[in-house]
């Protein structure tokens, strides 16, 4: 029977401050049970102080523990707080970190963005999409994309990219500045839940320029080749076919035969020229030279063929001028070609002045004639390769349209340029600007 007084006690005991509880209430059962076996007597004082002290200890402990616990609690709560603070502070900082990172990105990249939205808004265009639509910032932003691109085509692949969500492309041509190539790519995009269109515009201008030259350039080699070969082969079956009996006719289709001949072979070299330049395989040997010494090297070698054309060549020289880092044999190929131009577009009794001087660091070279000029329109092309004013003319004067091309690259090479100023019936102005070598007069 007093077994039952044990697990009483110990119900006290258990919950939190369980071990020292537990002893007690321990040894109080202990003196209680020896207590009811002594039989009914003077009331033992350490059992009551015992059960006492049992009693109290748990809600002693237990308060004790709780505000422990709750002290505990809100310690971790506030460092959960401050964890979290600290979390959304890096994540704020990381992502205004990443939205500086697409400014930067956006600002500088090449190609154009535009973000249109669901009404077709402009809501975004990066500097790259300002230059090549011609618009600012300001005057696009809110607007409706059509009155800044004018492009309905494009208007119709937003509203498909919206429909479908499928990326579209095209090609957009502006006539404005001249005549601009656009690749635009579309891609639907989702932020927030608003749907929206990002259209990236690449301008392939240049390109299609490059592509087009190229595509020019074969045929035109093909042509420029043919030309010639088949006069010399209809030439050659003219003589057989019976030609070789009249020594007169045979002589004079032979000459025909040769000078044929020579101007595809100067085709060929020509040719083998410009794309040594081209590919920068050419080798310069580059020194220290007097301009004065190019101009005089190209007049020796020109004097007598302007004589014979009835040209009058000439030279405005000073006598002091900076030394230039130039390869001799090639500028003297650039003078060459320009003096031959000159020669060969100027009327007998015209005149060809070759000049120098000195100008912000640089010495200009000029060859200047009084020919029959060139229009305004072509200006801007001779320098391209195969590129001829008036190509029936020229046919007849033995002109490729190398000459100009070649001299570019090899006046670029020396980190020259070469600039024309002309005017039709009065003449032509060729000048070629070279860095000055500092230090030197
Ligand atoms: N001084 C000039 N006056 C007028 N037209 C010129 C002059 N120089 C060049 N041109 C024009 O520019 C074109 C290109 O000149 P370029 O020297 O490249 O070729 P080209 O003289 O025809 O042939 P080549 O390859 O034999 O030099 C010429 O065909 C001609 O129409
Ligand atoms: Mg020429």
């Amino acid at each position: 029977m007093t077994r039952r007084y044990r697990p009483a006690l110990l119900w006290f005991a258990l919950p939190p401050a369980a071990g020292l509880t537990a002893a007690l209430a321990y040894v109080a059962s202990g003196r209680l049970e020896a207590a009811v076996a002594r039989g009914p007597g003077a009331p033992d004082v350490l059992v009551g102080l015992v059960l006492l002290g049992a009693l109290l200890i748990p809600p002693v402990y237990g308060y004790r523990e709780v505000s422990g616990l709750a002290r505990t609690a809100e310690r971790s709560a506030d460092a959960a707080q401050r964890q979290a603070e600290r979390a959304a502070k890096e994540r704020l900082e990381k992502l205004l970190m990443e939205k500086a990172q697409m400014d930067v990105i956006l600002q500088h990249m090449a190609d154009g963005i535009l973000l249109v939205d669901e009404h077709r808004r402009i809501v975004l265009v990066n500097p790259a999409a300002e230059r090549m639509l011609g618009v600012s910032q300001h005057e696009a932003l809110g607007r409706d994309h059509l009155e800044i691109t004018h492009h309905f085509d494009l208007d119709e692949r937003l509203a498909r990219v919206l429909a479908t969500g499928q990326p579209e492309s095209l090609e957009i041509r502006r006539a404005r500045p001249q005549g601009q190539i656009l690749e635009a790519r579309l891609a639907l995009a989702m932020s927030g839940g608003e749907r929206s269109v990002l259209v990236m515009l690449r301008d392939i201008t240049r390109a299609r320029q490059l592509e087009q030259m190229r595509t020019e350039f074969v045929s035109n080699v093909t042509h420029e080749l043919r030309t010639p070969l088949t006069s010399i082969q209809g030439f050659a079956e003219t003589l057989l076919e019976g030609a070789l009996d009249e020594p007169e006719t045979a002589r004079h289709f032979v000459e025909i035969m040769q000078r044929e001949s020579r101007h595809l072979a100067a085709l060929i070299d020509e040719l083998l020229d410009l794309s040594r330049v081209e590919s920068g395989k050419f080798r310069m040997r580059r020194q220290p030279t007097a301009p004065q010494k190019l101009i005089a090297e190209t007049v020796s070698r020109l004097a007598q063929k302007a004589e014979r054309a009835g040209i009058q060549l000439m030279t405005e020289v000073p006598e002091s001028l900076p030394l230039v880092s130039a390869d001799p044999d090639r500028l003297i190929q650039v003078l060459r070609n320009l003096v031959e131009n000159a020669i060969k577009y100027t009327p007998a009794g015209g005149r060809v002045t070759l000049s120098a001087r000195h100008e912000g660091g640089r010495v200009l070279i000029a060859v200047s004639d009084t020919g029959v000029g060139i229009p305004r329109a072509d200006l801007g092309r001779i320098f391209e390769r195969f590129y001829r004013v008036d190509k029936a003319r020229t046919r007849s004067t033995g002109g490729t349209g190398l000459g100009l091309a070649i001299a570019k690259h090899i006046v670029e090479a020396h980190g020259g340029t070469i600039a024309v100023e002309s005017e039709v019936g009065k003449g032509s102005t060729f000048t070629v600007a070279l860095p000055a070598i500092t230090g030197v007069e």
